[in-house]
């Protein structure tokens, strides 16, 4: 058999595993879960194969993740490089600017992945880069049409230079970042293994579409459970007239449209996973003796606050800090106590939070 595999060539993580793992960390978004861990593991295989020097006919399947604010776009691509133990670096759209410029050129994306594998060429060539807010270097012209307003041209100068980078060349990066760009010191660095993940939340798109939430249509019958509803995707032809090129979406193969967290979700965020900002908070407060617990019934009011305020899990944090700045600000004069929150507590601290967030705006 001309294509057999050796056994240490294949991954050693199944997309199973990698979906099961990232569910530590990421609550719901199992379509985009199970979408990103088939994605990782043919990642994982190209870069065996070429370990063993084949070369491999397996595509690269750079994502795209489009999702609502706090939905875990950012959240995921971090958890999978961890998953994955490889190089992670995450970059901003809209830092960069196309050759000549003024403004980060995208090869600075790279010379950040190279810094995060500690300058090893080989992990950096395996690792993830994220580039966040794609949608904000869309191409301009029908800025009437969504109502976005016209902007620059710029954007199409940044996904044109990011398509080279996408397709898998030898891109020269400087290796030192402080440094100005000069010829002495740069290092060639091949990113055809590299996995890119693009995301954005192409508000505008679904603001067009005059949707609520993400991809999700009118229910059929009404009455039906969200995740029963009838789901519309994104589609290419969207995303073209949106101001994407054809070209770079072309390298982006694999679209995820991630969903907006249900209050179910984020009372989970809250407690479930290993680093819930529970359990961060908890911890922060046993360093000062101080014993704290949230009743259900408080966490369940948290999580309807941050679900009502639409910014997902974003708002879990800011919610946390305001309701544990009075119990922060005293703790250090507290050791030894046991502090507990319940709904009615919660209730009334998140109320005057509201008016006060209102006020300021
Ligand atoms: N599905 C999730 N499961 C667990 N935690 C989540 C999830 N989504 C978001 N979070 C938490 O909320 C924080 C913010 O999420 P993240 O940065 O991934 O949002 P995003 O989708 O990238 O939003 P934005 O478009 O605003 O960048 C994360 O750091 C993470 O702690
Ligand atoms: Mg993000």
């Amino acid at each position: 058999m001309k294509h057999s595999v050796k056994p240490g060539e294949l991954p050693l993580l199944t997309p199973r595993q990698i979906f099961e793992r990232l569910g530590l960390y990421v609550i719901g978004q199992e379509r985009a879960r199970r979408a990103v861990a088939i994605a990782a593991y043919n990642h994982l295989k190209r870069c065996a194969a070429r370990r063993y020097g084949r070369a491999s006919l397996v595509k690269k399947s750079n994502l795209l993740l489009i999702g609502p604010t706090g939905s875990g776009k950012t959240h995921i691509a971090r958890t999978l490089a961890d998953v994955l133990e490889v190089p992670f670096s995450v970059a901003d759209a809209t830092e960069y600017t196309e050759a000549g410029y003024y403004g980060k050129d995208v090869e600075v994306m790279i010379a950040e992945l190279l810094f995060k594998a500690d300058y090893s060429l080989e992990d950096a060539q395996r690792g993830v880069v994220f580039i966040d807010e794609v949608d904000k270097i869309a191409r301009r012209s029908h800025g009437a049409r969504t109502g976005a307003g016209s902007r620059d041209i710029g954007g199409e100068g940044v996904q044109q230079a990011l398509l080279k980078l996408l397709e898998g060349r030898e891109v020269y990066v400087p290796l030192n970042q402080a440094q100005h760009w000069s010829k002495h010191d740069l290092v060639q660095v091949d990113t055809s293994d590299i996995l890119f993940i693009c995301a954005g939340t192409f508000s505008d798109l679904y603001a067009y579409r005059g949707e609520r939430a993400v991809g999700f249509a009118a229910p059929p019958g009404g009455g039906r459970g969200r995740r029963e509803l009838q789901r519309r995707r994104v589609t290419l032809k969207e995303l073209l007239e949106y101001g994407m090129l054809a070209e770079l979406m072309g390298r982006l193969p694999v679209v995820v449209e991630l969903e907006e967290l249900t209050e179910v979700e984020l009372f989970r965020i809250l407690t479930e996973p290993p680093d819930s900002l529970l359990r961060e908070f908890q911890e922060l407060l046993s360093l000062e003796g101080i014993e704290l617990s949230l009743s259900e019934g408080a966490l369940k009011e948290v999580a309807r606050w941050a679900h009502e305020k639409r910014l997902g899990a974003r708002a879990l944090r800011a919610i946390f800090e305001e309701l544990m700045s009075e119990v922060m600000f005293h703790a250090p004069e507290r050791r030894g106590a046991r502090i507990g929150l319940d709904a009615s507590t919660v209730k009334r601290r998140l109320g005057a939070f509201s008016a006060e967030a209102l006020r300021e705006s």
